[in-house]
């Protein structure tokens, strides 16, 4: 099963440039976030607020597995935490391609600023809270991937089309 699958930190532009992809793709584009949104009938944060992270951290790894059901090529952008857990990477494994999104810790910054629906970014400073995840996930996303791009200083229809090809060629 060849699904594209959109890996990456907060704010790297998973659910825009998928959207977009898929459309270029011609096929259909899901959210974990917002498959898990809708299933449960309330946003995330309240979710992490109600039950706490591990709760949604599993909620994540069932929605991968459902997503394996799924015969028709889609692109999928997850949540940025999704990757951590192991057994959520050996289940991407099995969806398809992942393509890490990569993008600096100030370009991430930038565009994170004033964010109030993800809560692992909610109170304290917010550079120290990138940071800090950065620093516990890169390597993992780096790892979990067929593909890194990075996307600083490129617009958004660079970021479509240079994603575009660099799946196709990987796809042969
Ligand atoms: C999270 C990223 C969020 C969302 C949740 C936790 C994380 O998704 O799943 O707030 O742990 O990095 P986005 O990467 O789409 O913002």
């Amino acid at each position: 099963m060849k699904h594209v699958i959109l890996i990456g930190f907060m704010g790297a532009g998973k659910t825009s440039i998928g959207k977009k992809l898929a459309r270029r793709q011609d096929c259909r584009f899901v959210d974990t976030d917002l498959l898990i949104e809708k299933e449960q009938g309330c946003r995330i944060s309240e979710i992490f607020e109600k039950h706490g992270e591990k709760y949604f951290r599993d909620l994540e790894t069932e929605t991968l597995k459902k997503l394996l059901s799924e015969q028709e090529p889609m692109v999928i952008a997850v949540g940025g935490g999704l990757p951590v857990r192991e057994e959520n990477r050996r289940l991407m494994a099995k969806l398809g391609m992942a393509v890490y999104m990569k993008a600096s810790a100030e370009t991430l910054y930038r565009r994170l600023q004033g964010d109030q629906k993800r809560p692992l970014l909610q109170g304290g400073d917010l550079k120290e809270r990138i940071l800090t995840l950065m620093d516990a996930r890169e390597e993992i996303y780096e790892d979990a991937a067929q593909i890194t791009y990075c996307t600083d200083g490129k617009t958004f229809k660079q970021t479509v089309e240079e994603l575009n090809e660099l799946i196709l060629q990987e796809s042969l």
